[in-house]
């Protein structure tokens, strides 16, 4: 398996644990809950399971289609804007002061652009002949 690969694997799980802590604490602490809800969503479903699905596809995905991936460098940037994006996207809907704002933007743009480079990788990966 590549080392990217499994770094991608790596990660999905640090974020499933994160999340988890942070349910867990909303559960002991619903006060507070509204506060945490959002990073606890996308730490599990932008962390966990698309990381996940990131690490897996790129994996699975050449094999299944008999191709090498269509780009490795894309593979490797991805991985970056993907966890820049999604603990700074965590990180500012915590802390939710004004400065936050320009944070959530700047990481939104940077997860969404990690969303952008595994589609297109994925589909130039998988074209049919
Ligand atoms: C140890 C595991 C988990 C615990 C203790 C936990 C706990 C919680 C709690 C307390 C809330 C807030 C409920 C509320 O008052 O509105 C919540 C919301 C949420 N959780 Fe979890 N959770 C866990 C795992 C997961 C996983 C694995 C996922 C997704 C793969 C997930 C996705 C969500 C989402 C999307 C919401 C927001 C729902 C909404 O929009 O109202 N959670 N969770
Ligand atoms: C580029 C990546 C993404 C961005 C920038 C983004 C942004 C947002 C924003 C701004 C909200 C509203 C938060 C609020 O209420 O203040 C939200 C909510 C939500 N998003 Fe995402 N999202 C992304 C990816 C995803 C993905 C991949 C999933 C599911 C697989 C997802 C599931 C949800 C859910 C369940 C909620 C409601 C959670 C809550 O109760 O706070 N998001 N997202």
């Amino acid at each position: 398996m590549e080392k990217i690969v499994v770094w991608y694997l790596r990660m999905s799980i640090v974020y499933f644990v994160a999340g988890a802590v942070i349910g867990f604490i909303m559960i002991l602490d619903p006060e507070t809950s509204g506060r945490y809800v959002t990073a606890h969503a996308h730490l599990n479903l932008l962390g966990f399971m698309s990381m996940m699905i990131y690490g897996v596809g790129y994996h699975i995905l050449p094999k299944f289609s008999g191709r090498n991936i269509y780009s490795p460098g894309i593979m490797h940037a991805q991985f970056w804007l993907a966890n820049a994006g999604l603990i700074g996207m965590a990180a500012g809907w915590t802390l939710q002061t004004g400065r936050a704002e320009s944070l959530l933007i700047i990481s939104a743009l940077l997860s969404f652009a990690a969303v952008v480079l595994f589609a297109v990788n994925i589909l130039k990966t998988i074209k049919a002949v």
